[in-house]
């Protein structure tokens, strides 16, 4: 892949390596995205902050390295807070501070929590001099994500959630002035054991929308060790009352994605109207290092905005794509193609557009999407009546030996509602994104085709709908 073979709306590093997102944070305007990145190669090291920002979640301007790692200090995963009554004393209250709180890992290896903080918006830092602000002594704390908790009586507090790894646990701790802290409680072990935890989050969401019924959603990041290294995420629904998460009866361990490249995933802080947007790093550490992109290696998920319905079984958590399709295609250039049985409708739709496929399922029926298609074979979407399946089959998607588990097929149950199937898909380059079943089921995956790889093909066995083809063009606003 050569360097403009990148995604269009899908944030990518100018050069070198990025993985994790961090410190989301909305702040007077624009979107301010860190991220874990190698300032001096494509691969995993030198772990230091990387910054971009945006107005529109689609168009990234990338920024100078933010939080740099030295010698005695490398600079992992965590999260940014607006310090908007400067409980810190690291600003003012005339100019609060953009308060940093990240992972430092000493050259021993032990992992402590530390500040950073701004006075300029987010753009220059300074590493706070009191650090650590919390250590346990162990080699596998990480990833704080701090939050303001306002209680029913109005007293307000910071809240951070942070894992021990190894021991599969979030740790919950509180602090009045982000730079002391104490212990709150503890989240699990459980779920598969073979696995570490990384990157939680912890935030309330409405239930259908009734402000007036808030249950609290925990994001967790799962990586399997050892030769089953294989990253994906898990959610948990509950209560929260400013001490302790308490898993509610209905919510279950559940699946955030359904595709193989969706991890590290958090929401920003400070949104208006309380809206949840949560961003993921589209990678997957059993392949991530051998990646053939250059020189650049690590990608983002299109940014999500998440709410929580109840259904039958429990809760269900919602991912709808932020993307304002007005913004980043052209009506003129849509084209809609009708999904007919027999020979499948075929079109050279390039390799950046957005697909919304509308079909009245026949009995018995099989639809078949075929993105990124060309001589080399395809990416394969899938649903099959029968089963209720939809699946994400990346086996011929071009470059598939980059590791041996990388040419996979993933399906997981959609229902028909009404005996039809809706679908957005976004494909950006080497990202495709599934939303399915009104965003309670997504697949986030990579696939590294060649760079004729423009045709798009669908059919069915019986039924009828459409596809729409909306491709994307370079974004319109640009983000200082
Ligand atoms: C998750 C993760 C985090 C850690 C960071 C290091 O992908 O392993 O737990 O802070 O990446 O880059």
């Amino acid at each position: 892949m050569s360097s403009d073979d990148r995604p269009l709306i899908h944030f990518t590093p100018a050069r070198n390596w990025m993985n994790d997102p961090n410190g989301l944070v909305y702040d007077r305007g624009v979107y301010h995205l860190f991220y874990q990145y190698n300032p001096f190669g494509n691969s995993w090291g030198n772990m230091s902050w990387g910054h971009a920002t945006s107005r529109d979640l689609t168009s990234w301007h990338e920024l100078p390295v933010a939080i740099a790692c030295t010698p005695t200090e490398q600079i992992y995963s965590g999260s940014v807070v607006v310090d908007s009554l400067n409980t810190s004393e690291l600003g003012s209250i005339e100019s609060p501070p953009l308060v940093a709180v990240y992972t430092r890992v000493s050259p021993d290896g032990i992992q402590t929590q530390a500040l950073a903080f701004s006075t300029d918006g987010g753009y220059a830092w300074e590493k706070y001099a009191g650090n650590p602000v919390l250590d346990r002594d162990s080699p596998d704390f990480r990833d704080p994500k701090v939050f303001r908790y306002t209680s029913p009586t109005g007293d307000s507090t910071w809240i951070m959630v942070a894992v021990e790894a190894t021991l599969r646990q979030v740790l919950i701790y509180s602090s009045q002035n982000l730079r002391d802290w104490i212990f709150e409680s503890s989240i699990g072990p459980f779920g598969p054991e073979d696995v570490v935890w990384e990157c939680p989050d912890l935030f309330a969401l409405p239930v259908d929308g009734d402000d007036e019924r808030l249950m609290w959603v925990l994001l967790v990041s799962t990586n399997g060790v050892g030769d089953a290294v294989d990253s994906s995420m898990s959610y948990l629904v509950g209560s929260f009352d400013g001490h302790s998460f308490v898993v509610d009866p209905a919510g279950s361990w559940t699946p955030v994605d359904h595709g193989r490249d969706f991890y590290a995933a958090v929401t920003f802080s400070g949104v208006p109207d309380d809206r949840r947007i949560a961003l993921g790093w589209a990678g997957n550490w059993q392949y991530a290092s051998e990646t053939p992109t250059a020189p650049w290696r690590g990608v983002m998920s299109s940014p999500r905005e998440l709410s929580l319905t109840r259904t039958a079984g429990g809760f269900a958590l919602i991912q709808t794509p932020v993307l304002d399709l007005e913004s980043v295609s052209v009506e003129s250039e849509t084209v809609r193609m009708p999904i007919v049985s027999g020979s499948p409708s075929t079109t050279i739709a390039g390799r950046r557009y957005v697909l919304t496929i509308d079909w009245q399922a026949g009995p018995d029926s099989i639809l078949r999407l075929d993105v990124l298609a060309g001589t080399h074979g395809e990416v394969t979407i899938g649903y099959d009546t029968a089963t209720m399946t939809l699946s994400l089959d990346r086996r011929r998607s071009g470059i598939v030996d980059l590791h041996p588990g990388f040419a996979t097929v993933n399906e997981t149950s959609v229902p028909l509602r009404d005996g039809r199937l809706s679908l957005t898909v976004i494909v950006d380059e080497c990202v495709v994104e599934i939303f399915a079943d009104e965003g309670a089921v997504t697949f986030t995956d990579l696939a590294f085709a060649p760079a004729d790889a423009d045709v798009l093909r669908v059919a069915a066995t019986s039924g009828t709908g459409t596809v729409t083809v909306s491709p994307l063009r370079e974004p319109r606003c640009d983000a200082e």
